[in-house]
């Protein structure tokens, strides 16, 4: 095995995604553009190399089983194996998402995306995740999705709006990750979920506070931690976020 790192980074041609695929890039990690569109991936890729980072293009819808499979035959023929999954794409389905007048096709899209996606894609990666000496997985949530958040004394300032099905997404695909830690105990797979913050992307009009470089941080940190690291944990740059 040589020291090369790779990473796969779903939805990596814009916004959040594309900077934590440039910020492993100056890490000096070899990174997989995971993208559903094609000219906006090779767009992003060729913005990536053009900044010195050894990008290389990921045909992958995560709502889409044939797409994700291809996506693991890409890296599995490239490489042989992934050393960081980070579970990045993610919609909010758009609105409104008042619970009591959502519309339902908007809750199951957005559980598509933001939660069965991210299983199907890491269970099509997890048979390369197992061949790297120290595998990551980072599932990009929010503090949307922590309940303790959303229902504490506080959550005037540290929730988003009412949204039934964008944070609920958030919370399943923080169980979800909890179950995968439970499973996978005892791999050495690292496995977290990261919240960047409130950035500004397409996501939310770019009405976030932060840059996406700045909300890329947690999720790379995640992605390269040491062996013995933590896993099983919910962390924003502060630190832990409660469940
Ligand atoms: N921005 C924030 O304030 C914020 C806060 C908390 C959490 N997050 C989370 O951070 C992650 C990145 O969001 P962002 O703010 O960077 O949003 P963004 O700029 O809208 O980027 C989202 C990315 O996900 C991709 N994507 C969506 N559906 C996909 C699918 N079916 N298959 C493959 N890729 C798909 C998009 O691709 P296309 O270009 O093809 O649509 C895009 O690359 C999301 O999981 C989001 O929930 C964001």
């Amino acid at each position: 095995m040589t020291d090369e790192k790779i990473a796969l980074v779903t939805g990596a041609n814009k916004g959040i995604g594309y900077e934590i695929a440039a910020q492993l890039g100056a890490l000096g990690w070899t990174v997989g553009v995971g993208a559903r569109d094609t000219p906006r991936r090779e767009g992003a890729v060729a913005q990536l190399r053009e900044a010195g980072v050894d990008a290389f293009g990921v045909p992958l819808d995560v709502t889409d089983d044939q797409s994700v499979s291809a996506a693991a035959r890409l890296l599995e023929e490239r490489y042989g194996r992934l050393d960081a999954l980070v579970n990045n794409a993610g919609i909010t389905g758009g609105g409104p998402q008042q619970p009591t007048t959502v519309d339902l096709a908007i809750i199951r899209t957005v559980v598509e995306t933001n939660v069965i996606g991210v299983i199907r894609v890491t269970n099509a990666m997890l048979p390369l995740l197992r061949r790297s000496a120290s595998p990551r997985i980072v599932n990009m949530s929010s503090s949307v999705g922590s309940l303790t958040r959303q229902s504490g004394p506080d959550r005037e300032t540290t929730t988003g709006p009412v949204a039934v099905a964008y944070s609920p997404s958030k919370t399943f695909l923080n169980a979800v990750t909890i179950q995968y830690v439970r499973e996978l105990a005892g791999t050495g797979i690292l496995i977290n979920a990261a919240c960047p913050g409130y950035v500004a992307t397409d996501l939310n009009g770019f009405r976030g506070v932060r840059t996406p470089a700045q909300g890329a941080a947690t999720a790379v940190r995640l992605a390269t931690l040491p062996d013995g690291g933590p896993t099983g944990g919910f962390f924003e740059d502060d630190g832990v976020i409660p469940w």
